[in-house]
């Protein structure tokens, strides 16, 4: 199930500009580790090259290697649609599928890994709505469009869909900044939940929400517009925010700057 990420020496362009540059870090699983930065830093761009979405961006590539447990994610072997099956993805704005209903969103990735029995669809689609805490307020509508529900609603149902594949990673970024604090408490406890089965990366400029919901939290900053991001510390949550051994992050985290 959860899988362990071993990123080495990593760089990442479009084009030529290197926005993130020299990333090592390991992500251990069954955690959560949260990614925090002054924005531009580069922490979307490094994220999205650990489920391989970066390369669909015309001039995206990367240099070095990100290892799943023993596969490496950039292996010419490697089909990066299977990745990012693996590794799956939820971003900033909730995007349901927004003429699908509620059961079709959630089913939307299992039909087309192929599954047609609408028992085991049936069955899938609760289980991932449980898991998403979102069952129980929609069980009766969910032949309904997905565009019809909250925000909050919308992104617990992005996740629903996200792990109806049974990803091993799940990646998420900055999931709660458009939603209201309410429904960001109910992200928030989700994440707690979902790390007793899922490796997860979380991008937030919330350093609250990074001390609330990370096992280990990892800084990254840029030295000047136009040059690329590195990382500069990853710890354990609780001693980047009460001890950080470099001055840049302490900074960063008693806003001094970013
Ligand atoms: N599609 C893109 N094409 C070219 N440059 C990009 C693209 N997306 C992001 N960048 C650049 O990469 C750098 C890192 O951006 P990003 O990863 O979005 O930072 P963050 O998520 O930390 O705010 C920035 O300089 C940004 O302008
Ligand atoms: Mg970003």
């Amino acid at each position: 199930m959860a899988k362990r990420i071993e990123v080495k020496d990593l760089n990442v362009y479009y084009g030529s500009f290197k926005a993130v540059e020299d990333v090592s870090m390991t992500v251990e699983p069954r955690s959560v580790t949260a990614f925090i930065g002054p924005s531009g830093c580069g922490k979307s761009t490094f994220l999205r090259t650990l489920n391989r979405m970066h390369e669909v961006i015309p001039g995206g590539r990367v240099e070095g290697s990100v290892m799943l447990d023993d596969d490496d994610l950039y292996s010419s072997k490697m089909d990066p649609v299977n990745v990012r099956r693996t590794v799956g993805m939820v971003f900033q704005r909730p995007n349901p599928f927004p003429t699908m209903s509620i059961f079709d969103n959630v089913a939307a990735g299992m039909r087309l890994n192929g599954v047609r029995s609408k028992k085991v669809l049936t069955e899938a689609v609760e289980k991932s709505l449980r898991g998403a805490n979102l069952w129980n307020e929609v069980k009766d509508r969910l032949d309904k469009p997905g565009a019809g529900l909250s925000g909050g609603q919308q992104q617990r149902l992005c996740i629903a869909r996200a792990i109806a594949v049974q990803p091993q990673v799940l990646l998420m970024d900055e999931p709660c900044s458009a939603l209201d604090p309410i429904s960001t408490l109910a992200i928030e406890d989700l994440i707690g939940e979902l790390k007793s089965s899922f490796t997860i990366v979380i991008v937030t400029h919330n350093m609250q929400q990074a001390a609330r919901v990370s096992d280990k939290t990892a800084f990254f900053n840029l030295a000047a517009t136009g040059k690329p991001g590195r990382l500069i510390e990853i710890d354990d949550t609780a001693t980047i925010f009460s001890n950080p051994k470099q001055k840049a992050t302490e900074d960063y985290i008693s806003g001094r700057f970013g």
